[in-house]
């Protein structure tokens, strides 16, 4: 077996009086698509808050390609090559699908007198790109984000990730307000990162949909692994069993 990508190694989180998680050590290899289900309250949020530079771990440690890193902000975890995909994601609703796409990245081209601005122009074109070649259809790139409907918001988060090249990127329940369609289409796209070289992280307490999407299902429950097994090794009822 290869080298994990991401090893976690015995992460305390506690927020005042909750011990959210509880000595989590889990390796995630390349290419996988994980599979990480619980009830609320589990910790699964918590636990990639800390992959996604969105909170900090209090005890532990975490290893990329063997190396051990400090995700102090979600451009530090940007930079590690980890995108993440929010129930209610991070666009900004007023405005473009094309500025969106370039939050925090914008490509700048040089004015007279060395000024730089925003290459507007290049963020439109390669914005197209992006959203065709995650097979989803939208009029414009010019169009505001807020007018989209939720699954198309998530398709323009997915094109964002998968343009930006991340190597790991994780859903974190992305279905939860997405029509039966949608649905089905964040699933199809969570089985196609494989071939993309993209480890996938993909949180739910939907356990059909982890099924039909990973390869392996870590199941969490009051801040603990209490079950890491191949899909193929499984069964819905087993996983229900211990949550
Ligand atoms: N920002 C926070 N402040 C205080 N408690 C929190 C915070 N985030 C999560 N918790 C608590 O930590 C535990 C784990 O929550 P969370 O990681 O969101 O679980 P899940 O994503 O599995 O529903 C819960 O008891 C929750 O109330
Ligand atoms: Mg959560």
């Amino acid at each position: 077996m290869a080298d994990p990508i991401i090893s976690i190694r015995n992460l305390h989180k506690w927020y005042s009086g909750v011990h959210a998680l509880k000595d989590i050590s889990l390796d995630i290899y390349p290419n996988e698509a994980l599979g990480l289900i619980g009830d609320n309250g589990a910790g699964k949020s918590t636990l990639i808050n800390i992959l996604s530079g969105v909170q900090r771990e209090d005890e532990g440690e975490v290893l990329i390609e063997g190396e051990k890193v400090h995700i102090s902000n979600p451009r530090d975890a940007m930079r590690l090559g980890i995108e993440t995909i929010y129930q209610y994601n991070s666009m900004v609703p007023t405005m473009s699908i094309a500025r969106n796409m370039f939050i925090g990245r914008e490509p700048l081209k040089f004015a007279i007198g060395g000024i730089g601005v925003m290459d507007l122009g290049q963020m439109r074109r390669e914005s197209v790109k992006a959203i065709a070649d995650v097979d989803l259809h939208l009029r414009s790139p010019d169009a505001l984000v807020g007018e989209l409907s939720g699954g198309q918001r998530q398709g323009v988060a997915i094109a964002r990730a998968m343009h930006f090249k991340s190597k790991v990127m994780i859903l974190d329940e992305p279905t939860n307000h997405l029509s039966v369609k949608e649905t089905k289409k964040v699933i199809g796209f969570v089985r196609s990162l494989k071939e993309q070289n993209v480890t996938g992280i993909f949180i739910s307490h939907n356990m059909h949909h982890v099924f039909e999407c990973c390869d392996r299902v870590v199941a969490m429950a009051r801040g603990e692994i209490v079950l890491d097994k191949r899909i193929g090794e499984t069964s819905i009822e087993e996983v229900q069993e211990v949550l």
